[in-house]
């Protein structure tokens, strides 16, 4: 079956194990792998990289699209493989070497890192792995369910080794638009102007004298875990839906909005299906992650259509689309994920984006990373590429976390990932606020009455009214007090007085 799958003359000679593989690296490595919220990661390499690690305390600088799937940062993290990592991740137990000061961790805008990389200021990738479903007559790679940074690492690495995935279907092929924007100084605009235009090519092009490895695997992407909607976040979509509604009767958007974003997780899912069945049609996305809400939305064909960086489904969905990839053929695109987050065209396009909040403040600071200002939960993603450079910014959140122990907005953010200036509309099930064209003394009594928890609402009113009347200022904060409630979470397990 791989002999359709590798259609360069000779190449299948270089067909090895993973085990094979993994000899080729060197302690203190950079090494570049396919994978981007769970979706085409490799499968066989970075067990084989973790034993090794085990073996001879091989130990490298891991980078990659984003999140990988099937546990393999947590296996790669427990054998010690992983001293630096970078630009996301997702996992518990890399989560936890992360805050042990075991792993280094780099949290970066996601459409920055290939950037970084040809310029330099990162150390070059010495070796690729790149999950396919194929490699063309001319050598070019055919990512499978992400393209992430694959192309930038495929074109810089001294070395690449390649995951086919016989389990990934052929159809696949074609679903690809792979496009590298050109050195600086001199670079021409990127030729993009709306969702579904090609500027690239179907394959990642690389010199196929550097494929040092071809090696076969046959598992599925790992599906995503997120939870269905539920009241709350059934709640939060009413209001930003209601909030776009408004929008459109005042004729600040049509019926089919603008390009949206939604953010990787359980409720910027729920936000955008809670599109399905609303008023607007003909709409598009240019996201960096499709989930299951972009399908339901395709197949209510109130989407028309969906460009990103990955795909990243459910296990029932997951198998639906890749027995079924006719279906979206013509309505879907994998991009880079330098071009799917590129503010150059983000800001073209004009994006509605909506993304999550860990926690955000009376003056609409959020922190969607550091849990307690100190510890990492994912990272950035692309939430800051898309918050500062979207039409509109929404970032969703539940009033309150853990059980209502913990208050989601807060007199001051613990970390800030979006400033005030970046963030338009904040939203809870409690309401929304539209903070467009406030002061941050009209968006605290907008943030306090429409999206704090009733439980909390009482004394974030009372401490904002003695900031004003103590401290003053622009933003006024009482420094000593701004973080009382997360002391106090510390200290006794609830922000509850
Ligand atoms: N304090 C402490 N923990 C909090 C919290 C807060 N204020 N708010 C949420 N959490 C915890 C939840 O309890 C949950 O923990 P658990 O996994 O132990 O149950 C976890 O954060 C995830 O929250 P959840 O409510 O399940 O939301 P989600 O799946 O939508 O994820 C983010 C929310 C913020 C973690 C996620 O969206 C993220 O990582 N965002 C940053 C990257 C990003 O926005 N990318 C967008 C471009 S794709």
């Amino acid at each position: 079956m791989h002999t359709k799958r590798i259609r360069f003359p000779g190449l299948e000679k270089r067909l090895m194990s993973a085990q094979e593989a993994a000899e080729l690296f060197r302690d203190g490595m950079v090494v570049g792998m396919s994978g981007f919220t769970k979706a085409g990661d490799c499968k066989a390499m970075p067990a084989a990289l973790a034993e090794r690690a085990r073996r001879d305390g091989l130990s490298i600088t891991l980078i990659t699209g984003a999140s990988l799937g099937n546990d393999s940062d947590g296996v790669m993290a427990e054998a010690g493989l992983l001293a630096r990592r970078m630009p996301f991740q997702g996992d518990a137990t890399l989560r936890r070497k992360i805050n042990a000061g075991e792993v280094m961790f780099i949290d970066q805008h996601l459409s920055e890192t290939a950037e970084q990389l040809r310029a330099g200021n990162l150390d070059a990738i010495d070796i690729a792995v790149i999950e396919a479903v194929a490699i063309t007559e001319d050598g070019g790679i055919v990512p499978s369910t992400s393209v992430g940074n694959s192309a930038n690492f495929a074109q810089q690495a001294r070395r690449v080794i390649i995951e086919l995935n016989l389990s990934m279907p052929a159809a696949l092929e074609d679903l690809h638009d792979i496009y590298v924007p050109g050195p600086r100084p001199g670079r021409r605009p990127i030729p993009l102007t709306h969702c579904g235009q090609r500027i690239g090519t179907r394959a990642i092009e690389v010199d196929p004298a550097r494929i040092a490895a071809i090696v076969l695997t046959d598992s599925p992407d790992s599906p995503s875990t997120i939870l269905p909607p539920d009241a709350e976040t059934q709640s939060i979509a009413r209001h930003v839906v209601g909030f776009l509604q408004g929008e459109v009767d005042a004729g600040r958007l049509e019926p089919s909005l603008l390009p949206l974003q939604a953010g990787i997780g359980t409720i910027a899912n729920a936000v955008l299906h809670g599109l399905v069945g609303s008023p607007f049609s003909g709409m598009t996305m240019y996201s960096e992650v499709l989930q299951d809400s972009a399908f339901d939305l395709l197949d209510s064909g109130q989407l028309t259509f969906a460009s990103a960086s990955s795909i990243t489904l459910s296990e029932r969905r997951h198998q639906a689309f890749l027995d079924d990839v006719e279906r979206y053929r013509s309505r879907l695109l994998l991009r880079p994920q330098e071009i799917s987050n590129h503010p150059e065209i983000l800001r073209r396009l004009g994006l509605i984006a909506i993304n999550t909040a860990l926690e955000f403040d009376l003056y609409g600071n959020v922190n969607s990373t550091h849990v307690g200002g100190t510890h990492m939960m994912n990272g950035i993603g692309g939430s800051g590429d898309f918050a500062r450079n979207a039409h509109l910014s929404i970032f969703v959140s539940k009033s309150v976390a853990k059980g209502g122990a913990v208050s989601s907005v807060v007199p001051m953010a613990t970390h800030v990932d979006h400033t005030e200036h970046d963030v338009d509309v904040v939203a809870t099930e409690w309401g929304l606020a539209d903070l467009r064209g406030l002061a941050p003394r009209e968006r605290a009594r907008l943030i306090i009455e429409r999206c704090c928890h009733p439980d909390f609402r009482d004394e974030l009113r009372a401490y904002f009214e003695r900031a004003c009347a103590q401290a003053g200022g622009q933003t006024p904060q009482l420094l000593g007090e701004a973080f009382a409630w997360h002391l106090r979470y510390r200290d006794t397990g609830s922000m509850r007085p």
